[in-house]
């Protein structure tokens, strides 16, 4: 008998009310089609506005229990945060299952960040043609700063201190590396670059290992793992860029890179001009993935600026739920998931390409339902004329 899976949904802030509808849409689409039994809870609310409204003591809804986010087989959320509580203190230290809590919590070491451009969508970078940028971020997840680093033996409250001596007020970011943290995220990203197809430039398989190595401990002991690591995987080649050098050549270049495994914060940061080369942010899916579990979510924010126009692009969160889905199939040797994935992807391959739906981000005036439905279309569509 199939399979039953238990997906939680979590809403989050600004656009998130618009986008997370449209993801659940796809997913119940692809449940149908291809028999799937999905048990999807929610989605329910959480984040920083959930917070506001409960005077400033909780930020997610009562149904969302430790237990339950341990027992979904896998998780979906939207954004959170709304910049004026950016410094709540207590929203982001205390109050708990925010991203970055969840990504400890629930040990999501690796966060998986393609970044690809299709066809049909014009890149910043305008001499460059669907295919010509194909890489993926793999983004150390729960070490470096933005962790609790909680895992291999527990760590909490590490992440900083204020201190004020007079008129001076004095700040100071505690950043951890593991050996046997950079050690699972560097293997990751070398067994992800096996199962694709290489670099657009040359078609070689090869892992970009960036960071600051030299200068700064943590990314010196981050570059050793990968140099220590790199040779197990003799079919894949090695490659090393500092950060701030990468991101000249992530312009220049961007063809050469296949897999660029990187530490936390870095990861942030070169995720955003990954989802500007691939043409617009509103495309860039993330899946945080464990060895036991793992969470899809768009890799931008809230977009305080364009939240409750109907505007915002549904389609990364929507490519996020696909890669749940590969990653479920994987996990559980379950091939109608991964039908399920490639159909999810394909679909939103055939909107961009037809170019007739699609929202301002992408130079178009549909709403983001259309762009859901337009999605959901194209996954029946699809497969009716493979039954036929
Ligand atoms: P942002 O990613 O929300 O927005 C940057 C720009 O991209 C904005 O112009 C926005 O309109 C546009 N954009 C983002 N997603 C889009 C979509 N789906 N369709 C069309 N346009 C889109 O970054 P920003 O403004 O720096 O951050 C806003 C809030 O989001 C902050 O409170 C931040 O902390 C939070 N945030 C939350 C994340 C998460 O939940 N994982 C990740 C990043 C930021
Ligand atoms: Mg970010």
């Amino acid at each position: 008998m199939a399979r039953r899976y238990k997906i939680l949904g979590l809403i989050g802030d600004g656009i998130a009310e618009e986008i997370v509808p449209e993801a659940v849409k796809v997913l119940k689409a692809v449940e149908e089609t291809f028999s799937l039994d999905l048990e999807i809870i929610g989605p329910h609310p959480f984040g920083a506005e959930y917070y506001l409204n409960s005077n400033k003591t909780v930020a997610w809804h009562p149904a969302i229990t430790r237990e339950l986010i341990y027992e979904a087989d896998g998780i979906f959320k939207g954004p959170v945060g709304l910049p004026e509580l950016m410094e709540d203190e207590k929203l982001n230290y205390d109050v708990g299952f925010l991203p970055v809590s969840l990504r400890s919590e629930l040990d999501l070491y690796a966060n998986i960040r393609p970044c690809r451009l299709r066809l049909g969508v014009q890149s910043p970078l305008v001499a460059k043609a669907p295919g010509g940028i194909d890489y993926v971020i793999v983004r150390e997840n729960t070490e470096h700063c933005l962790s609790e680093a909680t895992h291999f033996g527990g760590i909490r409250d590490i992440s900083g201190y204020f201190m004020r001596a007079g008129k001076t007020h004095f700040s100071a970011d505690v950043f951890i590396q593991t050996s046997e943290g950079c050690e699972r995220v560097i293997r990751y990203a070398f067994n992800l670059s096996r199962k694709r197809n290489g670099a657009p430039i040359d078609g070689k398989r090869r892992v970009t290992c960036v960071c600051k190595w030299g200068l700064l401990r943590g990314d010196t002991l981050f570059k050793k793992t990968f140099d220590s690591v790199a040779p197990e995987y003799s079919d894949v080649e090695a490659d090393l860029a500092w950060v701030d050098g990468w991101t000249y050549w992530a312009i220049m270049r961007p063809e050469f890179y296949d897999v660029v495994v990187t530490p936390n914060q870095y990861g942030d940061i070169i995720s955003d001009l990954g989802g500007a080369l691939q043409g617009s942010l509103g495309l860039a899916a993330a899946l945080n993935a464990g060895d036991n579990h793992a969470l899809a979510e768009a890799t931008h924010g809230s977009a305080p600026d364009i939240a409750g126009s109907n505007m915002a692009n549904p389609i990364s969160l929507i490519l996020a739920i696909s890669m749940l889905l590969e990653w479920l199939s994987e996990k559980h040797g379950d091939s109608r998931l991964s039908a399920a994935s490639m159909s999810i992807d394909r679909a939103v391959d055939a909107v961009l390409a037809e170019g007739k739906v699609r929202t301002p981000d992408l130079g178009g005036l549909s709403n983001t339902e259309q762009v859901g439905d337009a999605i959901v279309e194209k996954v029946k569509y699809q497969a009716s004329v493979e039954d036929s």
